[in-house]
């Protein structure tokens, strides 16, 4: 390993954008579909890779849907989650926050329960074994109408204990954050968090809306921020983080090559971006392999590195004195390395 992505592997991180059920990398979902007695429309866990070809979101959204109906069970559920805190233990991720889409699971049979116990039990042992803490936060899916994202919340509400906020995500553009004004209300009524992907493939419109209507304290993506200078100029102003995903959007070609990636850009210009994995099993990195792509843009400046890591820790829905010892940690590993 080189020496940055040496440095990158040790850095002290947060992720908070990653949807769980994009973790479900394919020699686990044959595993789990052989477990059920379901045959998956796919030959081997090489075809499946090879599958992982996309030209826009929702080629990705397609077979992220399909692939979600092989969990079943709390244990499948659980299964997911551990094999993805495995991985980021491995590099050194020390807070995750992380989306599960019920409506994904409910919609066919799946209880609201049984998603969300297998993923909050694997997560509650994984701060017990590796030390990462962490947030659950519920994204309703914006290709549903209002009022299902208003049945998925009447579900959510008896489990406060277990979930911090609700988000937004699913195929973005037609389906303005507008469409769920009331349900972001109700949300944010009922003590949650709140967070909404837009600007990914939507315009910055959708983001005015977002943060002006839904009210969100951070934008999923954000990437199309950067052509609407008074967006950018109020985006900086106010210190809304953005949590960008390099290798998802070169997958799926929101940009069209790496070395065009905004994130040098918004950085320049004062906004608070973080750096996150989205989907690592469909879009070929987890959070390390994310800044790997980075940092050559940013010159393999190890202070610009450890700058993504602070804007990570406060960014995220922890308390003060949380986000201060991170930042102790980040400050350290600077030091010594
Ligand atoms: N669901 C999972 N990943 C997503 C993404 N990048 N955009 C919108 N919805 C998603
Ligand atoms: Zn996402």
């Amino acid at each position: 390993m080189n020496d940055i992505n040496h440095f990158i592997a040790g850095l002290p991180k947060a992720e908070l954008h990653l949807h769980i059920e994009g973790t479900f990398e394919p020699e686990l979902m044959f595993k789990l579909a052989e477990r059920n007695n379901i045959t998956l429309p796919y030959e081997s866990v090489e075809a499946l890779h090879k599958a992982y070809d996309f030209n826009e979101l929702q080629d990705f959204l397609d077979i992220y849907y399909q692939g979600m109906n092989v969990l079943r069970s709390e244990q499948d559920f659980y299964d997911l989650t551990w094999a993805y805190l495995e991985k980021v233990a491995a590099q050194n991720v020390r807070h995750i926050e992380i989306f599960f889409d019920p409506q994904g699971h409910v919609d066919r049979g799946i209880s609201f329960e049984t998603g969300l116990n297998g993923i909050f039990s694997a997560l509650q042992q994984g701060e017990q074994e590796f030390d990462i803490s962490f947030g659950i936060i519920m994204c309703f899916l914006r290709h549903l109408s209002e009022d299902d994202a208003f049945k998925t919340l009447e579900l959510a509400l008896p489990h406060k204990d277990k979930i911090i906020g609700v988000g937004l995500d699913s195929s973005e553009v037609g389906h303005p954050p507008s469409k769920f004004e009331r349900v972001y209300a109700k949300a944010r009524q009922e003590g949650f968090h709140s967070v909404a992907h837009a600007g990914e493939e939507g315009p910055p419109a959708y983001i005015w809306e977002a943060l002006d209507l839904l009210k969100v304290e951070r934008i999923d993506h954000g990437n199309s921020c950067l052509q609407d200078a008074a967006l950018v100029e109020h985006i900086v102003k106010e210190q809304i983080p953005l949590t960008v995903c390099p290798l998802s959007n070169t997958k799926l070609c929101v940009v069209d090559d790496m070395k065009n990636h905004p994130l040098p850009e918004m950085l320049k210009r004062g906004i608070k971006a973080t750096i996150n994995s989205d989907d690592p099993a469909y879009f070929g990195g987890y959070l390390n392999e994310n800044y790997q792509a980075i940092s050559p843009l940013l010159g393999d400046n190890k202070e610009a590195l450890a700058t993504l890591a602070r804007n990570s820790f406060t960014s995220a829905f922890i308390s003060d004195d949380a986000k201060q010892g991170f930042l102790a940690e980040v400050d350290a590993y600077l030091q010594a390395n």
